[in-house]
Formats: C-alpha cells, sequence, structure tokens
C-alpha cells in the first residue's frame, strides 16, 4: 500500500481515501497538472493480476465514451514500476452507502429526486451501448449538492467490447443484493441488468434495507430468482400504490416485464398520477402473501365469538319452545 507523502509516478499520494472492490483509492496531486486527482492501484489481493491493467484500460475508455454529470470522468491511465493505475476527477462526496446508512428511510421525493439523477446518467450510458452491471450504493458518490455521481466502469459491457474473461475478477467479488436474476444466471445482462440494481437501491432508499435478504450469498440469489417481488405500499408507511409500482416494475424477475429503458422510468417518476398498478397484482410482499387470518389476526377469534353467541342464543330460544 501507497504511504502519505510517497510519489507515485508523478503523482504525490495525500489520502487513503477507500479500499474498493480490488483497489486503493488514492486522493493524490497531480504534479504534472498542478491539480488533486483520484488515483486507483490494484489492492494487494489482485497486483499481480495481468488482468487489472486491461480492466483500467478499459474503464478509461469507457468513461472517456462519455460525458455526463451523473458519470465519473477519466483522466488518465499507466503502469508505475510495473502497477497499473487509473486517474479519475476527484470528486467531493459522501458514497451512497454512507448517505443510506444516515439518512435511509428517505422521503418519497428525496428518494426519487436522486434515483432520476441516476437514471439520468445510466441513460446516457446506455444511448452509447455501455451497460455499467456493478451498479450499488458503493460504485455511487453523492455531491454536496445532491448530484450523484456513477464510478467503477471496471465491469462494464461495451458495445464493441473485445471479450475479456475476468476468471476471479468478475461479479463474484461483491454483493449479491444489486444482482439481477438473468445475472445470477450467467447472462451477460442489458440496461434492463441496470435498471434492476437500480430498483433494489429505489427501495433501500425508501426502506432502509435491499428486497432480498438471507444468511449468506447463495440465499440472496435464490431470492433474487424465486422471492416475491415486494409490495411497498404494504411493507412501508407513507409509501403510494403508484410509487410502490414503479419500484415493483423495475424488480420484475423478466427484463421484459420490466421498464425497457431509463427514460420509461424517469417519465412514470414524472407523472405518477399515470401509473399503472396492475403490475402490484403479481408483486406481493410478505404482508399480503400471508394467509388472511394471518393479516387479520383479530377477525378469527371475533367470528368463533359470534359463532359462540349465535349457538348460545338458539339453544336457549330451543330449550324454551321444548319447555313449553
Ligand atoms: N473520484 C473519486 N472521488 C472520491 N472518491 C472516490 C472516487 N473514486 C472512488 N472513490 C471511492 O473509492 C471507492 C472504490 O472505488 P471504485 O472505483 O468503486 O473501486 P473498485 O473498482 O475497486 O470497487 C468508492 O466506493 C468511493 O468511496
Ligand atoms: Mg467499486
Amino acid at each position: 500500500m501507497l504511504q502519505i507523502g510517497d510519489q507515485f509516478d508523478h503523482f504525490q499520494i495525500r489520502q487513503h481515501i477507500a479500499q474498493g472492490g480490488m483497489s486503493d483509492i488514492y486522493r493524490a496531486y497531480d504534479l504534472l497538472s498542478g491539480k488533486e486527482i483520484v488515483l486507483k492501484v490494484p489492492d494487494k489481493m489482485t497486483i499481480g493480476d495481468p488482468a487489472q491493467y486491461e480492466r483500467f484500460q478499459r474503464e478509461l475508455e469507457v468513461m472517456h465514451t462519455l460525458s455526463h454529470p451523473a458519470i465519473q470522468r477519466g483522466l488518465g491511465s499507466g503502469r508505475f514500476n510495473n502497477t497499473p493505475y487509473l486517474v479519475t476527477e476527484l470528486i467531493d462526496g459522501e458514497s451512497m452507502r454512507d448517505y443510506m446508512r444516515r439518512a435511509a428511510p428517505v422521503s418519497p421525493e428525496t428518494a426519487a429526486a436522486l434515483i432520476r439523477k441516476i437514471a439520468e446518467g445510466l441513460a446516457h450510458c446506455h444511448d452509447h451501448g455501455i451497460v455499467h452491471r456493478d451498479l450499488k450504493p458503493e460504485n455511487i458518490l453523492i455531491t454536496s449538492d445532491g448530484q450523484p455521481v456513477i464510478l467503477d466502469f471496471g465491469l462494464a459491457l461495451t458495445k464493441h467490447a473485445h471479450r475479456v474473461t475476468y476468471a476471479n475478477l468478475s461479479g463474484a467479488a461483491g454483493t449479491p443484493d444489486y444482482m439481477a436474476p438473468e445475472q445470477i444466471e450467467g447472462q451477460r445482462g442489458d440496461k434492463r441488468t441496470d435498471l434492476y440494481a437500480l430498483g433494489t437501491m429505489f427501495y433501500e432508499l425508501l426502506t432502509g434495507r435491499t428486497p432480498f435478504s438471507g444468511d449468506n450469498t447463495l440465499a440472496i440469489m435464490a431470492q433474487h430468482l424465486k422471492g416475491l417481488v415486494p409490495r411497498l405500499d404494504r411493507e412501508q408507511p407513507g409509501i403510494s400504490s403508484k410509487l410502490a409500482a414503479v419500484v415493483a416494475r423495475s424488480l420484475q424477475r423478466d427484463p421484459d416485464d420490466r421498464y425497457p429503458d431509463m427514460l420509461t422510468l424517469v417519465h412514470d417518476l414524472d407523472h405518477l398520477d399515470e401509473v399503472d398498478e396492475s403490475i402490484l397484482e403479481h408483486a406481493t410482499g410478505p404482508a399480503s402473501a400471508a394467509p388472511f387470518w394471518r393479516r387479520f389476526p383479530f377477525v378469527l377469534p371475533i367470528g368463533f365469538a359470534v359463532l359462540l353467541l349465535l349457538a348460545m342464543i338458539l339453544l336457549a330460544f330451543g330449550l324454551q319452545t321444548l319447555h313449553k
């Protein structure tokens, strides 16, 4: 690991910002440009992996293709003392993971505004034939004026991607919480795969938890493949069925049942009153999945009491007539 004050190529290390999925992230001073930048170098687990250099190259290539306020800008890449590195702009912000820890559940308005901005950034990616495929709160920074910035295009799929296989670099490194069912099944995924991950983050912003949970990776994956799509309006107070329908549509297991693209999702967020709620009939959370008497536990004893009372009255009447 680099130390504060170390010089690495033409960069002076100033701070270790984070340990990513497979890299160490530093704030550094670029002696050439005189600016502070972010330096990404492989961590000690992946430092000898030749695929890392290619991964950084591709990441830079992807960032160079894109230009949007919600997308991190790439500045350069290289190799120093045999260590590959990636240089990106420094973003002064809080990771969405930290934000959620601090603030979730947030109001529907706040969540929708943030999701909308992320969706716009992703629409820009998709327009350029790029699918992120590793969206999660760790890979999004939020600046102090509320602008989300999407990072980490290390697993992105590009239109002209020369096929690279990342034997031990692929999604296996990360959490399955945001993985779409088709990804779990081993498919490459498309823009609707990103939409599913975004839906998961939407759910998490609104409730403070991910829609599918389990004791371990496999259990969570099984939930994504077989679990019931949750109905937020029944799980969380203050969420309208319209908004619940938007989240449910994003979290459909079959990509064909999701929004076809980011802008359709954004359109629904902007016109919530027009949202078709019929999707909720197939989307059931624990509440509606429970049998009737478990959802309304008081109905059963009251019913019994009423029946008992009726029986007693009838019996009393019967006895009376017998006595006459
Ligand atoms: N440009 C940046 N500005 C500020 N923090 C950053 C920047 N890039 C990355 N980070 C921080 O470093 C973490 C890991 O970065 P990331 O690119 O996701 O690496 P990895 O590919 O190893 O997961 C992020 O979650 C974020 O907290
Ligand atoms: Mg990351």
